[in-house]
């Protein structure tokens, strides 16, 4: 025993055998996981499993999502949280050519009762997804992806009636 200022004793005693089972228990665990996952390609197969299954997941999704119609279109342009990403979607790429509140500059008017490409939600769709590009509006389709282009016609579609000043109706009156 050394000198003690502080009046602790220091004892010597064992480790408690639980203590060291579980010690030694952990190391061999560890050891053999590691061996397991890592060194014999275990973990990288669950990892490909997994990416597969998440590959037919999304196969599965994609074929089950309803197809678009003028229906569901207009469906969704009475939803609200379908309309909020469609506004967010069309501020960020939409509006250098038809306006803050769509009322038209470069692009028509969307919010008229006059298209040039029809006003029936299908054919916005169609004309948002591939463009009139010899006119100078865009094929989204490919920059935005499926969702983003369902979002903004949504959008587009919830500015029917609004009839904002702007430019001057283009187009045939829709029915
Ligand atoms: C670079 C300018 C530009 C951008 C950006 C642009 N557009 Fe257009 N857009 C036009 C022009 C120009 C037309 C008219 C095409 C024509 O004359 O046939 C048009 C037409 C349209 C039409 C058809 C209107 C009608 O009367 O039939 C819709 C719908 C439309 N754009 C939606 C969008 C949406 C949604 C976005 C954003 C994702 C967008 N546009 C971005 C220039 C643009």
């Amino acid at each position: 025993m050394s000198d003690h200022h502080d009046g602790i004793e220091e004892h010597d005693n064992h480790l408690p055998n639980w203590w060291l089972v579980t010690l030694f228990g952990s190391i061999v665990f560890s050891f053999a996981y590691w061996t397991y996952y890592e060194t014999l390609g275990v973990g990288a197969a669950q990892a490909q499993e997994l990416a597969g299954e998440e590959a037919a997941l999304r196969a599965l999704r994609e074929k089950s999502a309803p197809p678009i119609s003028d229906e569901s279109l207009l469906a969704l342009s009475k939803d609200q949280k379908v309309v909020a990403s469609g506004e967010t979607i069309f501020k960020t790429n939409c509006v250098a050519c038809h306006g803050m509140r769509a009322e038209g500059s470069v692009g028509p008017n969307l919010t008229d009762a006059y298209w040039l490409h029809g006003g029936k939600p299908m054919q916005i769709h169609g004309v948002i997804t591939k463009g009139v590009t010899e006119k100078g509006m865009l094929a989204w389709g490919n920059v935005l992806g499926d969702a983003k282009v369902r979002d903004v016609t949504a959008f587009v579609l919830s500015l029917k009636g609004t009839n904002v000043q702007g430019k001057p109706p283009q187009g045939e009156k829709d029915p």
